[in-house]
Parts: structure tokens; sequence; C-alpha cells
């Protein structure tokens, strides 16, 4: 076992670094960018299908269904075709509206998800077209799909997801890049643009971890004994706000909490004090202004920031307690750069107080019963 965690102390630090080549992995020979084109086999064929549905709904289970949200922002802003987003615990249960005009997307880092299985199927039964999004290569998912795209993270051993994730989150931008260009939404100058950016991703990635573990994993000891951890974004980085709240409770058991920024004025707000500490998603992007108010309103109740910010960021910066930089990038590709040091804050989090990192404690890596 030593051998296979290549001399990290878990699996989940092993993966969490792993990230710049899985990403990578993930979009090789799917982006051309010399030849401007995304290739990609499992939605080659099914262009017309995707342009023409009604709507888009994603089902998926934890992690893999913030995933999905992310998904929803980007399909939605660079196709235009209407994304809904489903627990697949709850899908399956509620007689949902689909149709055979609609494509249904199942996300899954294994594939083997029961609840996501039991969901598609219903969706197969209405007569949509389902697509998989799986990392597991052949596992049952992706063999009762009418199409799909593998993530080709290679094997995540850690039950809390990580390189799954981002890979999903790549995969994502592919498909909506590539529907979006099909459909006529995104000139040839902005999805240039954007198969540019996501094709550095994973460069990126490798700066963040190189700039941001030692500090994160400094700071993690003032967190260490936290009962409570707010986790705050917008936009894009609202999911990546829930994803990063969700690694913490799974392995350190500290109760955690995502929310959109906004919506912090309609409770979280009750619960802020000196003893709060609250990760703040807050790429200089999209309504960054509107971040900079949030974190007003939490200095002014004496909470602990930990702003995750653009490099060269002032405004946030000079009102955090501690401020984690990240690269520029397009905003839809900032949540993947964000959950990198999240993940390490839950990561070194967890170890400072002992827990079982690689399997804590009431979780599987895959729930193949409801
Ligand atoms: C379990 C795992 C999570 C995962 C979820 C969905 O809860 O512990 O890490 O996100 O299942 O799994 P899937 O394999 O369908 O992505």
């Amino acid at each position: 076992e030593q051998i296979e965690k290549g001399g990290y102390e878990h699996f989940m630090l092993k993966e969490i670094f792993e990230q710049p080549k899985s990403i990578h992995d993930t979009m090789r020979g799917r982006i051309l960018v010399d030849e401007g084109i995304i290739k990609m086999a499992g939605i080659w064929d099914h262009l017309e299908r995707f342009k023409n549905a009604h709507k888009i709904t994603i089902i998926a289970c934890g992690t893999s269904w913030h995933a999905g949200l992310i998904g929803e922002y980007l399909i939605e802003e660079f196709a235009r075709i209407p994304v809904e987003v489903e627990y697949a615990s709850e899908f399956r249960y509620r007689n949902p509206i689909i149709s055979d005009k609609d494509v249904v997307i199942a996300i899954s880092q294994s594939g083997e998800t029961a609840d996501t299985m039991a969901a598609l199927k219903l969706a197969k039964e209405k007569g949509a077209f389902i697509y998989g999004i799986c990392n597991v290569v052949d596992s049952s998912i992706a063999r009762i799909t009418d199409a799909g795209s593998y993530t080709h993270a290679g094997p995540e051993i850690g039950v809390a997801s990580t390189k799954a994730f981002t890979a999903q989150l790549t995969i994502l931008s592919l498909i909506a890049i590539k529907l979006g260009h099909h459909n006529g939404n995104l000139s040839k100058q902005d999805f240039m643009k954007l198969i540019t950016e996501l094709d550095n991703i994973p460069n990126k990635v490798e700066e963040v971890l190189a700039s941001t573990h030692d500090y994160v994993k400094e700071i993690s000891k003032q967190y260490a004994d936290a009962t409570n951890f707010l986790y705050l974004g917008r936009g894009y980085n609202y999911p990546a706000a829930l994803e990063g709240a969700l690694k913490l409770k799974e392995i350190s058991y500290i109760h955690a909490e995502g929310y959109p920024a906004a919506e912090m004025k309609h409770g979280p707000i009750a619960l802020i004090d000196e003893n709060m500490p609250i990760v703040i998603i807050a790429p200089k992007k999209g309504h960054y202004d509107k971040i900079v108010s949030n974190v007003q309103e939490i200095k002014a109740r004496k909470g602990k920031v930990i702003a995750v910010v653009t490099r060269g960021d002032e405004q946030v910066a000079s009102m955090a307690d501690h401020v984690i930089e990240i690269p520029d990038s397009e905003e839809c590709f900032s949540p993947i750069l964000a959950s990198v040091p999240l993940q390490l804050l839950a990561y070194y989090i967890a170890v400072l107080r002992g827990a079982n990192v690689d399997q804590p404690r009431n979780l599987a890596k895959s729930v193949t019963v409801e």
C-alpha cells in the first residue's frame, strides 16, 4: 500500500497532487487547440440530440451532484439549453417530467451508485436520451447509457472525491463549450479563448498546488479545533463552496455548511461571531463587488475569513484573516482552481484531528445500496 501511495501519507493527498495530470488526462486527445476543435467521441454523434433537447437534466449524488450544479451554469451559459440538476434519490421517487425530447446526464465517479443507476433506468423508460459521465470504465452506469464520456482521472481510492471532481468539471466544460459552438452561441473567437484557457488549466492547478500547499497546511493548525465552518461563494463558485464544505465534514467531522454568499443574510449570518471560520471564494470576476460587501458584513461580526482570491487582489485580501491566492482564469474554470486549496484545507484539518482520512467513518466510496 505504501508503494501505491507513491510516497504520500494518504491516498487523498496523492490524488489531490495528481490533479494536474488527471485533468490533463481528461482532456487528452479531446482539445486540439491548433486545429481549433473539441473532439469527443461520446458527444460527436449526438450533437443534434443535445441541441434540440427540451431540457437537460443532470442526476447525481454527493460530490458528483456538486459537479452537476457547475455543469448547469456551464451548459446554460454557453449552450443556452435549460438544465435542471437533481439528486438521483429525489428524482427517482417523484415521477419526474421527462420525455423522449429530454437528455438526461448521469454523473458518477464509480458508475455504480444505486440511486443514480435507478434514476437513469427511469429516465430511459420515459424515452430520454441518457448520457453518462463516469470515471470507472465499463461500470454499470457506463454500460446502460446511450452514450457518454469517461473522465479518465485514474482510480480514486480516497473516499472523499478530489481528482474525480475536477475531472468531472473538465468534461462538463468540454461538453458545454462544444455544444455552445455547435449551437452557434459561441463565436469562433470565444470558443478559441475558452479552449485555450481550459487547455492551460493543468498548469494553473500545478501552480496552485505549489503556491498554496505550505500556507494552507500552516493555517489549518488554527482551525483544527473549530466546531463549525461556513463556505460561501457566488455564481460558479457557489457549488464550489458546497463541495468545500462537504470535503471538510466528510473527513474531519467538523460541521460545515456551504451557501450562496448572498443567502448568508437569510440565515447563516445569525451564526457569525469570532468563533466562526468562513471560507469565502472570491475570484475577481462576475459579482466581485457583492462578495466584497459580504466580507465586510462578516468582518463587522468578527467572523474569521479565509479568502480564496485572484492573485494580486487587494480589496478582499485587505479584510481577510487569511488569503489564499489562485491565478486569474475565465470565471467558469475558477471552481477547478479554487477547489484545490479547499481540498488541502480539509485534508490537513482532518489529519490534525487524527481522523482516518482515506476511510472516514460511516462513509463508503461507492454506495451500491439505497
Ligand atoms: C459516495 C462517495 C462520494 C461520492 C458519492 C457519489 O458518497 O463517498 O465521494 O461523491 O458517493 O458517488 P459516485 O460514484 O456516483 O460519483
